[in-house]
């Protein structure tokens, strides 16, 4: 059976586009007709990464990976990123390999972590809008999302099209963020959740100095424009950062608005694919004291800086 992508969503009509009636192809597409666990054609490499430049989310069902056939498969689209979750624990204390984002509620026997487990804590982070690695001076690309085990009420990951959220903004707006950079840093969406610096130990510092991002994106296919935001957001250069974050917030509530968001509900053995570049998530709460909750990330490395970043003092 050839690979097949239908659309989840209709896509959003809007200032951006030209013409009544005017529908997109919708920012989540559904795939089928394909094992990814088995080792792919470069025709099916190119028709995934055609399906993710024209959607920006696909979802496949029924895919049985284990953390070695994941691994196997991320590779065909690029160098892999170390989670940022394992360069900041200590070995002893990861249940996955360090390629390996651990996106579970367990720790490193299977259990379900304590209540004031750091990685529990950290893992909230999860819940706030976000772009993977925005606070990394090369950001991710893809995120791969592998459901092993969910829980039975709740947990479902939203995803917003920065690409349609970009289009409806007004001309005067588009042109006023058009230069913008903005800094990023762990720190940053921690703080939102009342995380603070000290919290994380002095050997992680540098992982939280800040980097630079264009606010505004240009995607290398597909030549389309999109909102580049996250909840690692801290500041814009050269605003008053108090400004600078009111107004961030305000594009975030925008871009997030019902009518660019998808929620997609999980069952065991999905795969999904974002680009981050043009997208945001956020997981959605469950009972994570009580239920098990159980995905494993891999993670694209992007092509390059998307600004130009501050020389690091001696
Ligand atoms: C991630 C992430 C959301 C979720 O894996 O990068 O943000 O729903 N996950 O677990
Ligand atoms: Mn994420």
């Amino acid at each position: 059976m050839p690979l097949d992508i239908q659309p989840l969503n209709p896509g959003f009509v809007g200032p951006g586009f030209v013409g009544p009636g005017f529908v997109g192809p919708g920012f989540v597409g559904e795939v089928s007709g394909i094992d990814l666990t088995q080792p792919l054609t470069a025709g099916q490499v190119a028709a995934i990464e055609a399906g993710m430049d024209r959607h920006a989310v696909l979802v496949f069902h029924d895919q049985h990976f284990d953390d070695e056939t994941q691994l196997a498969f991320s590779r065909n689209f690029g160098e892999l990123e170390i989670s940022s979750g394992g360069e900041m624990s200590r070995p002893e204390d990861r249940r996955l390999k360090i390629e390996m984002a651990d996106i579970s509620n367990l720790d490193q026997f299977g259990r379900l972590r304590a209540p004031d487990d750091a990685r529990r804590l950290i893992a909230l982070g999860n819940q706030l809008w976000h772009s993977d690695a925005s606070f990394r001076a090369v950001p991710a690309k893809y995120s791969m999302l592998s459901a092993r085990v969910i829980p039975e009420r709740g947990g479902n990951t939203e995803f917003a099209d920065m690409r349609a959220a970009y289009d409806a903004l007004d001309a005067a707006t588009k042109a006023e963020i058009e230069p913008l950079v903005t800094e990023h840093s762990n720190a940053y969406s921690r703080e939102l959740l009342g995380v603070r610096p000290e919290d994380y130990g002095a050997e992680n510092r540098d992982k939280l100095r800040p980097v630079r991002q264009r606010l505004v994106r240009i995607h290398p296919v597909t030549g389309r424009k999109s909102l580049y935001l996250s909840a690692h957001i801290g500041t814009i250069v050269g605003w008053p950062m108090p400004e600078a974050r009111a107004f961030i917030r305000d594009l975030a509530e925008h871009a997030t608005q019902p009518q660019f968001v998808h929620a997609h509900v999980w069952r065991p053995w999905d795969l999904v694919i974002w680009d981050n570049r043009t997208t945001m998530h956020r997981a959605r709460r469950y009972n994570d004291r009580g239920e098990v909750r159980d995905l494993h990330r891999t993670t694209i490395r992007g092509d390059g800086p998307t600004a130009e970043q501050v020389p690091i003092a001696a």
